[in-house]
């Protein structure tokens, strides 16, 4: 049976992806978000428009999307309650966020310079993405204090631990993203049933029968 519900939070998933840009003084923020979707060579980030990110990459036009595995879970939590911008709002301060200068140090992960921009990528992600913002809006015009913000892939590092040998795929049974799943954190890298998408669009490496898979249906 299905009940009507007024649900608070639709937050039923989504990859962890740790976005850096570039500060005023040069140095690189870094800051966990989760609403994020892709098409082609594009993303739109969901980014509370206080957040230091969200400024440092209207001002700059530049981010790092750097996509979290399931194995950095211990280093994107040390993130959580952390801001780089030094004027936090009173639902931040009463949440329990506080001004952090040095992310990078604080979360032990390890700066390494862009090839194409200024901000850092983030070494320990397997997926590092440099992108250019190409354009931004408020979600709810009547409340603008969140933005869809639109960007555009400019170069993709992959490490070779999720690369399909010998292509330019990411292998999807090695790639276990870190996802946000309602606040809490996930990573199941099983199987599941085979993708009839991934068969339809011939997708290389995709799961085989459904005898290997952890469930079928
Ligand atoms: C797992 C996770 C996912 C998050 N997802 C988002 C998100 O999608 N959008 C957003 O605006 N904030 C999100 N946040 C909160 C930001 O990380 C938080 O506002 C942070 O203070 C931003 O840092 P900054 O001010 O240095 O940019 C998320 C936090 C965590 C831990």
């Amino acid at each position: 049976m299905h009940r009507v519900l007024p649900l608070k939070v639709h937050y039923y998933g989504t990859p962890v992806v740790l976005v850096s840009s570039a500060n005023p003084d040069g140095t690189t923020n870094v800051a966990p978000m989760s609403s994020a979707w892709w098409l082609g060579q594009h993303a739109v980030l969901g980014l509370a428009a206080s957040s230091r990110t969200t400024q440092n990459m209207l001002r700059t036009g530049e981010a790092v999307l750097n996509l979290a595995s399931a194995d950095l879970v211990g280093h994107v939590d040390r993130l959580a309650l952390l801001s780089g911008s030094p004027e936090l709002s009173p639902h931040k301060r009463d949440t329990g966020y506080r001004y952090e200068p040095r992310k990078f140090e604080v979360a032990g992960l390890t700066p390494e310079p862009s090839d194409l921009i200024a901000p850092d990528r983030v070494v320990e992600c397997p997926i590092q993405l440099e992108c250019h913002v190409s354009s931004h809006y408020p979600i709810d015009p009547d409340s603008p204090g969140a933005l869809a913000i639109h960007v555009r892939v400019l170069r993709a590092h992959v490490d070779d631990a999720v690369r399909l040998p010998g292509s330019d795929h990411i292998d999807p049974k090695a790639w276990d993203p870190l996802i946000m799943k309602f606040c809490d954190f996930f990573g199941d890298s099983q199987p599941l049933i085979p993708s009839r998408l991934a068969a339809g669009w011939r997708m290389p490496g995709r799961l085989g029968d459904r005898r290997s898979c952890a469930r079928s249906s």
